[in-house]
């Protein structure tokens, strides 16, 4: 038999050191490491390949796998386009997010749906007593549902009440750092607890067939193990955001075995709960300061769907040896890009100055194609005239600074023009064999010809 001996673990990445230290060696995290039991290990690989027992494993041929995964769909239209159409019977989705953005009452209506179609649902609620979730269920208009709930966290306890009747169609988890299993050495919220007891449920979804839909907080400080650590093991994994101080919120896919992952869903928080948003275009613009310097409107698309989304800019002269560039919802990297191709091929000086950015709306962009809106929004606030607010912009800069062609085109023109547009600021490369009946396309070939259309000179 192998000695139990002692590891110490870091909550944040999972690597494991065998003495405790203040920070991390392979995060870089303060304060991250606790002492777990190491894995009790078996005989060893070694004496496996030397002759000891093994059960031989089957193979099964790749025709015999189901083509299209049955999909059981919740309803939620916003939630069913980041799944990929609804969600696959037997897989594991990990649903992460910050302490308060709503999942709980995200999973609240996913399982209040599902059930009220018919479908059995279990919601086991490790973080909040029954009467807390009745009162959420009451102010979501949902108390009707025919859900299962529960508040158990222990591991052996969940599995032997799942096992005991038929399987349901839903399990929901909230949160799974809140399950333990005594088999585990280690403290509730510990990573050894939450990789052993994900792992238990995981295969029991495998095995049984339900859906299983793991709630996961996102920590910052470490004192619980986050849900990056269990991302390999889940088929599926979302990510809830928003920005605080923002009533919208964003469900992305990161990980998506049975879908895409570059589809979003779009919700706003009301006082009843969680509304899809239909048009999050119109949702995005809807306080726009027409008449201020600094924005510029950018027709992106996120997955199969186009959205248009208001870019910030403000240039302030700078006071620090090294002036503060920020950005929000976007790469910081891009905006270093930007600046300097702005500097060093149109002329626009920035190097005395703070340079913000911000993308309106809690959204986060990552598609190149928002460099010409970017760049609009600062050469409009280094100007201090604001962009024509009937406009939109789109496309790609290089490092030479000329501007690239980006795809999707004709659907982007479309949505500007559905939400009242009628120029838009394009590459030059896409103007060739498009016409849009409703709207004026101004072609750039580079980014100088945008400086110029703000009335900037090289010399500004
Ligand atoms: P919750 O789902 O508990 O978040 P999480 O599970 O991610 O921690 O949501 C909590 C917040 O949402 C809380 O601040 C109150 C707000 N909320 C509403 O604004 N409207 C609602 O109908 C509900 C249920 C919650
Ligand atoms: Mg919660």
């Amino acid at each position: 038999m192998a000695k139990a001996s002692r590891a110490y673990v870091c909550q944040a990445c999972g690597a494991v050191s065998a003495r405790w230290a203040g920070q991390c060696a392979a995060c870089g995290e303060w304060n991250s490491i606790a002492e777990e039991a190491a894995a009790t290990s078996g005989p060893g690989p070694l004496v496996a390949i030397r002759g000891g027992k093994g059960r031989p494993a089957r193979f099964e041929t790749l025709q015999a796998a189901t083509l299209d995964a049955p999909r059981l769909p919740t309803g939620i239209a916003e939630f069913d386009r980041v799944t990929g159409g609804g969600l696959v019977p037997g897989s594991a989705v990990l649903v992460g997010g910050d302490p308060g953005i709503g999942k709980s009452t995200l999973l609240l209506q996913v399982a209040a749906r599902l059930a009220l179609a018919g479908a059995p649902v279990v919601y086991l609620s490790g973080e909040e007593a029954t009467a807390q979730v009745r009162m959420r269920a009451e102010r979501l208009g949902l108390s009707q549902a025919p859900v299962a709930l529960g508040t158990e966290t222990n591991l052996a306890n969940i599995i032997a009440t799942l096992g005991a009747g038929p399987a349901p169609a839903l399990v929901v988890i909230d949160s799974v750092q809140t399950l333990w299993s005594e088999g585990i050495e280690a403290a509730p919220g510990t990573i050894s607890q939450l990789r052993g007891c994900a792992s238990a449920l995981v295969s029991y979804a495998k095995t049984r067939g339900p859906t299983l839909i793991l709630v996961g907080h996102v920590t910052k400080d470490g004192q619980i193990a986050g849900p990056k650590v269990i991302e390999h093991m889940v088929d599926t994994v979302l990510y809830f955001e928003g920005q605080s101080g923002h009533q919208f919120r964003i469900l992305r896919a990161v990980k998506n075995r049975f879908g895409p992952t570059d589809e979003i869903g779009v919700f706003e928080m009301r006082h009843n709960g969680l509304q899809e948003v239909e048009n999050p275009s119109a949702l995005f613009l809807s306080d726009r300061d027409h008449g201020a310097p600094g924005t510029a409107v950018f027709a992106g698309m996120e997955g199969t769907r186009p959205i248009l989304v208001e870019i910030q800019a403000l240039v302030a002269p700078s006071t620090l040896g090294t002036p503060r560039r920020a950005v929000v919802g976007s790469d910081p990297n891009r905006l270093s890009m930007l600046i300097a191709v702005l500097e060093a091929r149109c002329g626009v000086r920035l190097a005395g100055h703070d340079v913000y950015l911000n993308v309106a709306g809690g959204l986060r962009l990552s598609e190149p194609a928002a460099d010409l809106a970017a760049a609009a929004a600062l050469l409009s606030s280094v100007a201090d005239r604001p962009a024509p607010p009937d406009t939109v912009y789109f496309g790609e800069v290089s490092l030479t600074g000329a501007i690239r062609s980006v795809g999707h085109m004709d659907q982007r023109l479309k949505e500007a023009a559905k939400l009242g547009f009628t120029r838009a600021v394009v590459p030059a490369a896409c103007d060739r064999d498009r016409q849009t009946p409703d709207i004026t396309l101004t072609p750039l070939t580079e980014l100088g010809d945008l400086v110029a259309l703000f009335g900037l000179s090289a010399t500004d």
